[in-house]
């Protein structure tokens, strides 16, 4: 049984959504505040839809926490969508039209095909990506554990539109300040600029844009994963994380394309003494060898396609009828790339306390830190 685990439930326009963190040692201050800082940070970001105007997140603890502090006890954390009561009667009267035109890019058609369903609707209530907000919650109370082993977690996006960002050469942590006082979370600020322009263009052009973003994790110990097992690689579980987020189509550990292309003398980051500790004179790895953490800061890199929803109709079937038919438009976001990468460091957050509690876990946080005592950094 995994030591940590979480499960959300709830539907985009249902009455909220539900989180239940299973596996948190005992003795963790919860900072509620950190945790909204987070939803909010998801809710941001230049592109986004008009849902984002209606719903401001803000989390409930229901269990596992008192007095501030977590007792060990799963972890139940709500909340609410502010839009329910738009849709509170239509559900409960059951009378919102059948979408029955499956929208290309989206989970309807399989979905209507795999549940045995008319109507997507009850796809589309639980493939949207209103789910990440539960996630992001839960990411930070993963941030919360990291960091009291030091652990940072931050991201900047280097992509949208075909615009690439030329990221300056700063300490990954100036790059987050930059990233975090830019609504594109990019750090090139001239970028910004073209990368705005075109979510503009196809806002009007009723299009939409994907993107490139970087989350990177500092301070992570030397040892989390392992080479023994497919599935207890780091980089492999970092990649499925990464992958889970809706949208999200591509990974690399590490510049992994770049490094495709050149021989392997330019690559491997090779090792020097300094006189007291090995060090190394590069991470092309992102941080991660043989699947193991190898002490160097852990990076991924992850492609989010354009969002499906386009308000150009796209080309489809009604299935009602079998005739062909467009798709229809409801309301969405034309760039979610800033805020998928909020989600990302919740999904890193949540991969690398996983594995932080399979090396030095503990019941409380006390036998954590115990543990950690002699961790190699
Ligand atoms: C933060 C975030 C916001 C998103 N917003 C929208 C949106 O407003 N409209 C939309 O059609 N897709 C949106 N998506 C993407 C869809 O949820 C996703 O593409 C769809 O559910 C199909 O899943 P797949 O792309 O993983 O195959 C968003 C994704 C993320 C991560």
């Amino acid at each position: 049984m995994a030591v940590l685990r979480f499960l959300t439930a709830g539907e985009s326009h249902g009455p909220c959504l539900i989180a239940i963190v299973e596996g948190l040692p005992a003795g963790l201050d919860i900072d509620l505040e950190a945790i909204n800082r987070d939803l909010a940070r998801r809710q941001g970001g230049y592109g986004r839809g008009g849902r984002m105007r209606i719903e401001q997140d803000r989390v409930e603890i229901l269990g596992g926490v008192i007095s501030g502090r977590t007792i060990g006890a799963p972890v139940a954390l709500r909340i609410e969508n502010r839009d329910w009561p738009n849709w509170r009667d239509h559900w409960a009267a059951g009378d919102l039209p059948k979408l029955t035109v499956p929208r290309p890019g989206h989970a309807d058609y399989a979905g209507m095909l795999k549940y045995g369903l008319d109507d997507a609707r009850p796809i589309l209530e639980r493939a949207s990506a209103r789910e990440t907000a539960a996630r992001v919650a839960v990411g930070a109370l993963a941030k919360l554990l990291l960091s009291s082993f030091g652990i940072l977690i931050g991201s900047y996006v280097v992509e949208i539109g075909g615009v690439v960002a030329a990221i300056p050469e700063l300490p990954v942590q100036e790059l987050w300040a930059l990233a975090e006082a830019s609504d594109v979370r990019c750090p090139d600020a001239e970028a910004a600029v073209r990368m705005r322009a075109a979510i503009d263009q196809a806002r009007q052009a009723g299009d939409s844009l994907g993107g490139i973003f970087v989350v990177t994790a500092l301070g992570v110990p030397v040892g989390l994963g392992s080479h023994v097992h497919w599935d207890r690689r780091l980089d492999a579980r970092l990649a499925a994380a990464f992958v889970s987020i809706p949208a999200v189509k591509g990974v690399e550990i590490g510049p992994a394309f770049d490094n495709a292309r050149l021989p392997g003398t330019r690559v491997h980051d090779e090792f020097v003494w300094t006189g007291t500790h090995v060090s190394r004179l590069s991470n092309r790895a992102g941080g991660i060898e043989g699947g193991i953490s190898n002490g160097q800061p852990i990076e991924v890199r992850a492609a989010m396609k354009p969002i499906p929803t386009t308000l150009t109709p796209l080309r489809s079937v009604d299935l009602a009828t079998g005739m062909d038919a467009a798709t229809t438009y409801q309301r969405s976001d034309v760039c979610a790339v800033p805020a998928a990468a909020v989600v990302g460091e919740a999904m890193m957050a949540w991969v690398l306390a996983e594995a932080l509690l399979e090396k030095y876990g503990g019941d409380s946080l006390s036998d954590m830190e115990r543990n950690f005592g002699g961790a190699e950094q």
